[in-house]
């Protein structure tokens, strides 16, 4: 009865959620200008139609790398409009880990009438050479999380678009951006490492505390009403994002303390705000706490911040079913019933997760409802993703 209360002060200080969320493309990257420019200078000659470029971006979680592919190839789509039309397409190998994939995705981004599926690789890539040989435009594909993709596919497909003009009358045709979390280059086929040429890698730095406060302020003046964030709170917001240095954490710490500050009823965040919130997340996001989780233990970790991220609590049997995709996900036969019990226990004893019991409204028995009060799912997720894949890799070496 008391969730009316929830609802106080809401709109005090939050004035527009969309900058708040992760997928939210600002206008300017903050304090990454040293890396624009290392990127311009690998795209010099572009505005020539017959030169093709290609470079490699890595970093951890949550350092800019897909931001700043989404900025820099809309600068470069304006700055070249005119000389060269540029086509910019995004491709996120996460969500579409197979080649086939792939190249469906990008294919349907250039010719939205092109049916969706039924064709194999070879088709596509046909269709495709003829599509990109029959227009003016310049392709510049990014290909985002790209390790999820050479975990099946070798570099097979990168070889192929690589090698897209040879033995044609034709140069320039597409250009290529790799993003990884990890040395993606190692992986990779040698003939393809020399294509990209370690002088074409830009590996972003883990943010320092200026950069994060920097990032803060940019999202707090385009979401939140003016003089509600005071500095000292951005620069609280700074300190406590650089202890792992992740940017979704900067901006999760300024959405949950102005949502803390609202339902004090304050049209104004105070740094304590920041402090409650962050003491929360250090609790739990320590790196090595994650790590040491055996890998079941980790998915069943990931299934449950998916959930929670969207939702406060999630019963057991959802959570269940929710890890059994997440297995799926990562091509691992799920444990049983019983372990999968055990791994929520674990996640309880490490005060990851909570559960509460409760009488189930319809039908009999008790249901457990699970919820994350000591940690923010959206950060803690990315963690997890990165530790899984790592436990993963090292399973099938
Ligand atoms: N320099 C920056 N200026 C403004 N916003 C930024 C900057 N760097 C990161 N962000 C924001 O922080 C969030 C995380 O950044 P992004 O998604 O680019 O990280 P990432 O390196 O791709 O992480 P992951 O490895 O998990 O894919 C995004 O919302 C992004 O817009
Ligand atoms: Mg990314």
């Amino acid at each position: 009865m008391t969730d009316y209360l929830n609802r106080i002060g809401a709109g005090k200080i939050i004035r527009d959620h969309a900058p708040l969320t992760f997928d939210y493309i600002p206008d300017e990257l903050v304090g990454r200008d040293a890396e624009l420019t290392k990127l311009g200078e690998i795209f010099t000659g572009i505005e020539d139609g017959r030169v093709s470029c290609r470079a490699v971006i890595t970093g951890q979680v949550g350092s800019g790398k897909t931001v700043l592919s989404h900025c820099f190839s809309k600068d470069l789509q304006r700055h070249f409009a005119g000389t060269r039309d540029i086509r910019p397409v995004h491709v996120n190998c996460r969500n579409h880990p197979s080649k086939t994939q792939v190249l469906q995705r990008l294919i349907t981004a250039l010719d939205s009438g092109h049916p969706e599926r039924g064709l194999g690789s070879g088709e596509i890539m046909q269709s495709l050479r003829r599509q990109l040989h029959g227009n003016k435009e310049h392709l510049l594909l990014v290909l985002d999380e790209v390790d999820h993709l050479l975990r099946s596919d070798k570099g097979d497909l990168l070889y192929q678009l690589l090698r897209i003009d040879e033995g044609l009358e034709q140069a320039g045709t597409l250009s290529l951006i790799i993003i990884s979390q990890t040395q993606v280059l190692d992986l990779l086929e040698p003939a393809i490492i020399s294509r990209f040429g370690t002088s074409n890698h830009v590996h972003l730095e883990v943010y320092a505390a200026e950069q994060l406060e920097a990032i803060a302020r940019q999202r707090a003046e385009a979401a939140c009403i003016e003089g509600t964030v005071p500095d000292g709170v951005l620069r609280t917001i700074g300190q406590r994002a650089a202890e792992i240095g992740d940017a979704r954490l900067a901006i999760e710490l300024l959405e949950d303390s102005a949502k803390k500050a609202e339902r004090s009823g304050r049209g104004e965040i105070i740094p304590d705000d920041v402090r409650i919130v962050a003491r929360e997340v250090g609790q739990t996001v320590e790196p090595n706490v994650v790590e040491n989780l055996t890998l079941h233990a980790q998915l069943s970790l990931l299934s449950l911040c998916r959930r929670l991220r969207k939702e406060d609590e999630v019963t057991t049997g959802d959570a269940e079913k929710l890890y059994h995709v997440v297995c799926e996900e990562y091509e691992v036969e799920p444990r049983s019933h019983t372990t999968f019990w055990k791994h929520l226990k674990t996640l309880e004893q490490q005060q990851l997760i909570e559960s509460r019991t409760a009488n189930q409204t319809s039908g009999r028995g008790r249901t457990q409802h699970l919820s994350m009060p000591a940690a923010l799912p959206g950060t803690l997720e990315k963690r997890v993703e990165g530790a899984i894949e790592r436990s993963v890799r090292k399973a099938r070496l």
